[in-house]
């Protein structure tokens, strides 16, 4: 089950803590994969690394960067010339910061909403047409518990994210019957390095507030991507799908 031979992916914002995981369960199930980022020494180099333990499936890191239409456009024509045409979009190019709406300018609030909503859109907008031609697609966005139970001072991301959920919702509706799957992983707290932003104590605080005792595992993430982009999954389509441990935003973590 959930054999991905034969299939591309592109992932945005790849070389991440995610992206790395996501990568990697996608090629273990037998996918080639081009990895996109603003930072594509790191991409390529987690190319190399999984072209040494995949030798008979194509691996690229590329340059990209989600909030310039140009730029993704170009990104996914050279996906395309070195792995082949993405049948799986995985959209996970994302920032974090923590900053109260007091004291928000204009310019972070546009800047979060372009990396996490245009992103998002240029992403499914420069992938599915082809995907939609072969009557076989899956897109994977990335939302974030943010957005399903609010967290203070991250009003931006939130929005962002919250603006994603309604995008994956009404979009895969437009091509639930073109073979082609649209949900969004939001997931809880899990440890990569895009929490650096958390100041000193609230990793800590976060972590006694979930249930489960602990932040979620990236390979969490990989393995549920993977399903999502599996034959298995053509059935489920329109979801929000929130990996969390049983978190439950606390008022205190506002503080
Ligand atoms: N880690 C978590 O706890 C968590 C929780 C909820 C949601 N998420 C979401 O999951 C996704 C992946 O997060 P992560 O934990 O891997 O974060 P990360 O910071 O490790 O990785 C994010 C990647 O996005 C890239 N990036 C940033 N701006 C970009 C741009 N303009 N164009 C292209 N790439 C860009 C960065 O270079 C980085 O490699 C994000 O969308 C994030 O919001 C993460």
């Amino acid at each position: 089950m959930f054999s991905l031979q034969g299939r591309t992916a592109l992932l945005t914002g790849g070389a991440g803590g995610l992206g790395r995981a996501v990568a990697a369960a996608l090629a273990e199930q037998g996918a080639s994969v081009a990895i996109a980022d603003v930072r594509p020494d790191v991409a390529d180099g987690l190319a190399r690394e999984l072209a040494q333990s995949h030798p008979d499936q194509a691996f690229a890191g590329l340059a990209m960067d989600v909030t310039d239409e140009a730029s993704v456009v170009s990104g996914v024509a050279e996906a395309t010339t070195s792995v082949g045409s993405p049948d799986i979009a995985v959209l996970l190019a994302g920032i974090g910061e923590l900053q109260p709406i007091a004291t928000m300018s204009f310019q972070q609030w546009r800047h979060m909403l372009a990396i996490h909503l245009d992103g998002t859109f240029l992403g499914i907008r420069h992938t599915v047409n082809p995907m939609i031609e072969r009557g076989w697609g899956r897109v994977i966005c990335f939302s974030s518990i943010a957005s399903l139970q609010g967290v203070a001072r991250q009003a931006h991301y939130a929005a962002g994210k919250g603006g994603i959920d309604g995008l994956v919702r009404s979009f895969s509706r437009e091509v639930a019957g073109d073979g082609v799957t649209v949900n969004a992983i939001a997931p809880g707290y899990t440890e990569s390095p895009l929490n650096e932003v958390a100041p000193p104590g609230r990793i800590e605080a976060l972590t006694e507030s979930v249930p489960a005792g602990r932040f979620g595992y990236p390979s969490e993430i990989g393995a549920l991507a993977a399903y999502l982009a599996s034959d298995e999954a053509a059935y489920l389509t329109g979801q929000i799908i929130s990996p969390n441990g049983g978190f439950k935003y606390c008022h205190h973590l506002g503080d």
